[in-house]
């Protein structure tokens, strides 16, 4: 096969090498970055002078013919090609003649590929973050129907307090923001051109660098070409933001699971979305859920993956950069199909109102409002505390509610005790009366929805 760089050999090297150096396998799924990035260079050498316009003319013309190709189907990759960038070179001189041969002329693989990646990944985050809106998008119309959906708030597993389903699922969504502001930062960052770097220090040719990263759509050039060629943060950032959206995906599979127990019984997964035993009839397992769960350590691993490939590399470009693509490739997949599988299983989930609120009524999670009532009764905290402790003992022996006590029981725990108490510890009060910035109370839910409502129009 025709190489980029057959010229200093004589001998032919070895098959066994050739494919353990190849890297088309994977990064041919670059092709649409990598001709994008080639028109513009390509455009920059004629407007500059450093190659005829109309070869340069040519080149375009070429490139775009096999970008469409490429997209209708009509030409595939060859494989047997080195990597994707001597892939489209030599299809393009097979096309075109010597003035393909002009492509790469100031340009090296190195900025090459840094910039391929780069555009990679910038599709990735919008695409990304167009699925994670989505998701929010359910969890938004889940918030909006559930603000009286009552049910037990957990610490250590236990029950403490009761909240409702959209105050919890507004958890979810606070996390999911801050995913999308995290991979808005990473576009932002990375966001300057590394074309033009060379293999590491630049070029003796009058290139145009301001034109190709605004054509390019960057905020302009990256500064230093041996930088330019070995930076790879922008990857390993983007593990680390990705592993972040696994690790809140894995959190919500965990509940999802629980809450899909045979014991818990909060919620049904749709027939859609679980699969059943080869052996147990009975079963009905939440396998989607599961997996979300199970697929976040190999997203992990890619990044661990990633900072270990790189923590040995001295400047500039070292072969060892080219093992970015995989991990990250198969981390990326991974999570863009978790994102989407994940908000197909919640959009059509059943949520069992009737037993999350029965849950949420026992487990004495209106004992803090108990001590707060005392407390409203001028009698302090500390000793609030600790008549309710004996309260709940109480119910404890007896197999009862805090609510199923008589008053003269009550009474004979604090004489301050009155009839309203039972108002003021039913559970819709516990949580109506919470209504702090940030606290289940409808009241106070009302006024999130509208602020994630005018965060999802923009
Ligand atoms: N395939 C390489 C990579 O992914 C790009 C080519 C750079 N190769 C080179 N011999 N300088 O990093």
């Amino acid at each position: 096969m025709s190489k980029l760089w057959g010229g200093r050999f004589t001998g032919e090297i070895d098959s066994l090498v050739y494919d353990f150096n190849a890297s088309i396998s994977f990064d041919k799924r670059m092709y649409r970055q990598d001709i994008k990035g080639s028109i513009v260079h390509a455009g920059m050498l004629g407007k500059c002078g450093i190659i005829p316009q109309e070869d340069s003319d040519a080149i375009v013309k070429g490139l775009k013919g096999i970008l469409s190709d490429l997209e209708s189907g009509k030409l595939v990759i060859d494989e047997s090609m080195e990597d994707i960038h001597s892939f489209v070179e030599s299809e393009l001189t097979s096309r075109i003649g010597d003035a393909g041969k002009k492509l790469h002329t100031g340009r090296s693989r190195n900025d090459q590929v840094a910039l391929d990646i780069k555009l990679y990944i910038r599709d990735y985050i919008d695409e990304l973050d167009k699925k994670i809106k989505e998701l929010q998008n359910t969890l938004c119309s889940i918030i909006e129907n559930n603000l009286e959906t009552f049910m037990p708030g957990f610490t250590h597993m236990q029950k403490a307090q009761p909240v409702t389903l959209a105050h919890h699922m507004s958890a979810y969504f606070e996390m999911f923001k801050r995913d999308r502001s995290r991979l808005f930062d990473i576009r932002k960052r990375m966001n300057l051109c590394p074309l033009g770097s060379g293999a590491l220090a630049g070029t003796t040719y009058p290139l145009d660098r301001d034109y190709v990263a605004k054509e390019l759509g960057f905020d302009g050039p990256t500064v230093n070409s041996m930088d330019s060629v070995s930076d790879r943060d922008h990857i390993v950032e983007l593990l680390a933001a990705l592993s972040t959206i696994m690790m809140h995906l894995s959190r919500f599979s965990e509940e999802i699971i629980i809450w899909n127990s045979n014991e818990y019984r909060f919620v049904e997964i749709s027939d859609a979305y679980s699969t059943g035993s080869s052996i147990m009839p009975q079963k009905k397992n939440p396998d989607i859920a599961e997996l979300v769960r199970g697929k976040t350590g190999r997203v992990y691993g890619a990044l661990m993956s990633m900072l270990t490939t790189l923590k040995g590399t001295p400047l500039a470009y070292n072969k060892d950069m080219q093992e970015d693509k995989e991990m990250f490739f198969d981390a990326a997949d991974t999570v863009l199909n978790c994102v989407v599988l994940f908000n197909g299983m919640l959009s059509t989930i059943t949520f069992n109102k009737k037993i999350m609120e029965e849950s949420a009524k026992n487990g004495f999670t209106n004992a803090t409002d108990v001590a707060d009532y005392l407390v409203l009764k001028n009698i302090p905290f500390r000793d609030a505390h600790r008549i309710v402790g004996e309260l709940v003992l109480l119910c404890i022996e007896k197999g009862c509610a805090l609510d199923d006590l008589s008053l003269d029981e009550l009474k004979k725990y604090s004489p301050v005790i009155e009839q309203d108490i039972y108002e003021a510890i039913s559970m819709k009060t516990c949580v109506m009366k919470r209504c702090t910035q940030g606290a289940p109370g409808p009241e106070a839910m009302k006024k999130v929805i509208l602020a994630y409502k005018d965060y999802l129009s923009k």
